[in-house]
């Protein structure tokens, strides 16, 4: 199973992160040095993925550019000798190739995926969200990844949530056939709490068949109006054909204000050239509370 495309829906309005995402994509808040849609670039890329096909809508494309060439930007920070910070704008341009498809309508995260069926074609491909953050020894994806190649079946990624948030996410119900992997049974988007079958919650990381196309080609619209990928991707565990493996590493939702600015200070912290005055900082903050 050869897996080189990444499938990234970005075409969304990102509500939860307003008034800072009137005029930005949510996409291109920065943590720390970089916006977050580079960080799950970087995961893909450090999983082997090649090709990143964005699913974009017409007022985001400072998304697109952000993965290109900025020349103007090079030639003065050329003339100005500034070989570091140049290297580290080129590199990002280089990082992988970049393929755009246009959502004109933003129906839901099936319809966004159905939206690559063109590009896709017969391959099968990952899906990562935009804003979920994942870090640990391994990239996320690379952990759906290897499941996906070793068992040639559909895998999604999930982790444990506590049950008062399980009405957030697509839950899972499944069969753990070895530590941390799981044969799904049944998947439910946004339960409320009481009809939760599990608190084992679908975080934004897929490694999908061509199957999934008919599948949403015929899902209807489900919770909150929008075609739903859980719906589709029930039908695959009916069918048993979906895996889920627990992610191993640590999540940061980038729309949830709290998890957003822990990222922020969790990569602050992680250079060396910062970390203590901010420690201070952050001491002095907490102490005149
Ligand atoms: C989407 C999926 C949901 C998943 C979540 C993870 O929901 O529909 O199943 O649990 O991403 O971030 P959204 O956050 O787009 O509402």
């Amino acid at each position: 199973m050869e897996i080189t495309k990444v499938v990234i829906p970005v075409a969304g309005w990102g509500t939860r992160s307003l008034p800072a995402t009137k005029n930005i994509p949510k996409e291109m808040l920065p943590i720390y040095k970089k916006p977050t849609v580079q960080y799950v670039v970087e995961e893909a890329q450090s999983s082997g993925l090649t090709d990143v096909v964005f699913i974009n809508n017409q007022n985001k494309k400072i998304i697109e550019d952000h993965f290109d060439y900025n020349l103007a930007l090079e030639s003065v920070l050329e003339r100005a000798g500034k070989t570091e910070i140049l290297k580290e704008v080129r590199e990002v341009a280089e990082m992988v190739n970049i393929i755009s498809v246009r959502q004109k309508v933003q129906l839901g995260l099936g319809h966004a995926v159905l939206c690559a069926k063109e590009v896709v074609k017969n391959d099968n491909f990952a899906v990562m969200v935009g804003d979920d953050l994942m870090f640990g020894s391994e990239p996320g994806i690379k952990q759906l990844i290897d499941v996906a190649k070793a068992e040639n079946m559909p895998v999604i990624g999930v982790m444990e949530v506590p049950r008062s948030k399980v009405n957030r996410y697509g839950i899972i119900a499944g069969e753990e056939y070895a530590p941390g992997l799981f044969k799904v049974r049944n998947m439910v988007e946004k339960p409320p709490v009481s009809e939760a079958p599990s608190n084992l919650a679908v975080i934004g990381r897929y490694v999908l068949t061509p199957e999934i196309f008919e599948h949403l080609e015929t899902t209807a619209a489900g919770v909150g109006g929008e075609i739903q990928l859980t719906d589709a991707l029930q039908k695959l565990a009916k069918n048993d054909r979906l895996l889920a493996v627990k992610i191993r590493g640590r999540r940061f939702d980038a729309g949830d204000w709290v998890d957003y600015l822990t990222a922020n200070i969790y990569f602050a912290l992680h250079d060396e050239s910062l970390r203590d005055d901010l420690v201070l900082k952050l001491q002095e903050l907490l102490s005149c509370r």
